[in-house]
């Protein structure tokens, strides 16, 4: 089934020039890139980011972190786009993501752990949904 998820290099990936090769393992795996833009999030788009972990220990050092220098967002489409992207990633704790996987090769701990994904079909389109228009989306 074809689907879109929303991808977002963070700001440890693109300090340590990562953007090229996290972008080359996508589009080497079949995946077509849709949309693509590199901001400096303000804090109040983090916020609506991270909604669903406000009021954890965690929930201002990731804020803190997010908008602390630019990050690459965009949408990858392709079959199965949201659990597969999830597997290429790896768990959130790099002790725990196998070598092979984007941070499992790179991720130096929780917070700096080189990108996101969306974790399901729904919260892809109301990520992808804060950051792009609609009309941004490219039709493969
Ligand atoms: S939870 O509580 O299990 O849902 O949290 P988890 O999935 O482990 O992590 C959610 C996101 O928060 C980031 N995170 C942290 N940031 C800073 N400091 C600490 N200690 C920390 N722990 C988790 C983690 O990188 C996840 O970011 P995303 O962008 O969603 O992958």
């Amino acid at each position: 089934m074809k689907q879109r998820t929303f991808v977002m290099i963070k700001p440890d990936g693109v300090k340590r020039r990562l953007i090229g090769e996290i972008i080359s393992r996508f589009e080497k795996r079949g995946f077509n890139i849709v949309a693509m833009k590199l901001i400096h999030m303000d804090r109040a788009t983090a916020e609506r980011l991270y909604e669903e972990h406000r009021g954890k220990s965690f929930y201002e050092e990731l804020i803190n972190y997010i908008t602390s220098g630019p990050v690459v967002c965009m949408v990858i489409e392709g079959d199965e786009a949201v659990s597969v992207v999830r597997k290429m990633i790896g768990n959130t704790d790099p002790k725990d993501a196998p070598p092979g996987t984007i941070r499992g090769d790179f991720a130096l701990s929780k917070s700096e752990n080189v990108i996101h994904a969306s974790d399901s079909e729904e919260k892809a389109k109301r990520e992808m949904g804060i950051f792009f228009a609609e009309k941004e989306l490219i039709i493969v």
